[in-house]
């Protein structure tokens, strides 16, 4: 049985304790180490060259990805069922980049009314600034969205659970309604994570999240992921590119820790914030309380 196919036999939980390593490649050490460069020699032309058409191992200059990086990418990559990941350095660069890659002027985007605060500031602020038109829709509308979409919408931003009310929205419903009129879906999935939540198995065309959060897991990293489906991808790593915003190695490797035991800081995350809300849900003075686990809850 080959690697791939014994990681494609293992749950998600489980792929997550062994994604991105390469031990051969770090004299049999289990994790990739931090990697730091920046510039990188090359013996001939013709290897560089060879570097640059990606025919050669290696990589032209370090902000193109190093091996800590790379190994946190595509561990992300293929956790969530993605065609390729990106590493950004805060999840909020992991909200606004795709907006960026993916809108001009002219267009229009629905953002969900749940966003997260600063991705809706960037999109008040910026996106208009360059003529893109951003308008919010009802996290809950599922197949209504329709209604709210015109000729130029480009994107649908979805967020599920949102940011702070935990609304679950309907994502294939909405990625059906957008793919009908040619608009992409990106979804930050920062709440559900690929452990909860597989977006590409569900239409989403760019996952992004702040692995500043459950992945970091510890409050000492700020991080972010972008997973990209094959037909968005290559705009998305274009800009990340132009841009340069490569994330340091040192960070990458906490997260790739951090991944190591998500799902078992998840499963307790999840018993205690249910027993918090259990307790405030039979508290007199609490008038509501927003758990999307809670029966009763909204959806
Ligand atoms: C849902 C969601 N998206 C994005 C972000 C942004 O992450 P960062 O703090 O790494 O910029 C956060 C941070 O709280 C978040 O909760």
């Amino acid at each position: 049985m080959s690697d791939d196919d014994k990681l494609a036999a293992m749950q998600p939980a489980t792929q997550a304790g062994h994604l991105g390593r390469d031990p051969a490649a770090f004299l049999g050490a289990v994790n990739t180490p931090v990697f730091r460069a920046s510039t990188i020699l090359f013996e001939t032309v013709a290897e560089l060259e060879a570097a640059a058409r990606h025919e050669h191992p290696g990589i032209t200059y370090g902000l193109h990805g190093l091996p800590t990086v790379r190994d946190l990418q595509s561990a992300w990559a293929r956790l969530e069922g993605g065609h390729a990941a990106l590493a950004v350095p805060s999840g909020l660069t992991a909200t606004t980049l795709p907006l960026l890659a993916l809108l001009s002027r002219g267009d229009h985007v629905l953002v969900t009314d749940s966003v997260y605060g600063p991705t809706r500031r960037f999109c008040d602020t910026h996106l208009v600034r360059y003529g893109i038109e951003v308008s919010y829709y009802d996290p809950l509308a599922g197949t209504a969205i329709e209604r709210v979409f015109r000729p130029d919408t480009r994107v649908v931003f979805t967020e599920s659970p949102g940011s702070l009310t935990f609304e679950v929205q309907d994502i294939p419903a909405i990625a059906a309604v957008a793919h009908a009129h040619g608009a992409f879906v990106v979804l930050d999935n920062t709440w559900a994570t690929p452990l909860h939540f597989r977006a590409f198995d569900h239409g989403v065309d760019v996952s992004v999240h702040a692995a500043t959060k459950y992945i970091g897991g510890h409050s000492d990293v700020l991080l972010g992921l972008i997973v990209a489906n094959a037909a968005t991808h290559p705009k998305l790593h274009r800009l990340w590119t132009d841009m340069g915003v490569t994330p340091s190695p040192d960070d990458c490797f906490l997260a790739l820790r951090g991944l190591r035991t998500l799902a078992t800081r998840l499963a307790q995350q999840q018993q205690s914030g249910f027993a918090v809300a259990r307790w405030l849900a039979a508290r007199p003075e609490v008038a509501e309380v927003l758990h999307p686990g809670l029966p009763g809850a909204r959806p």
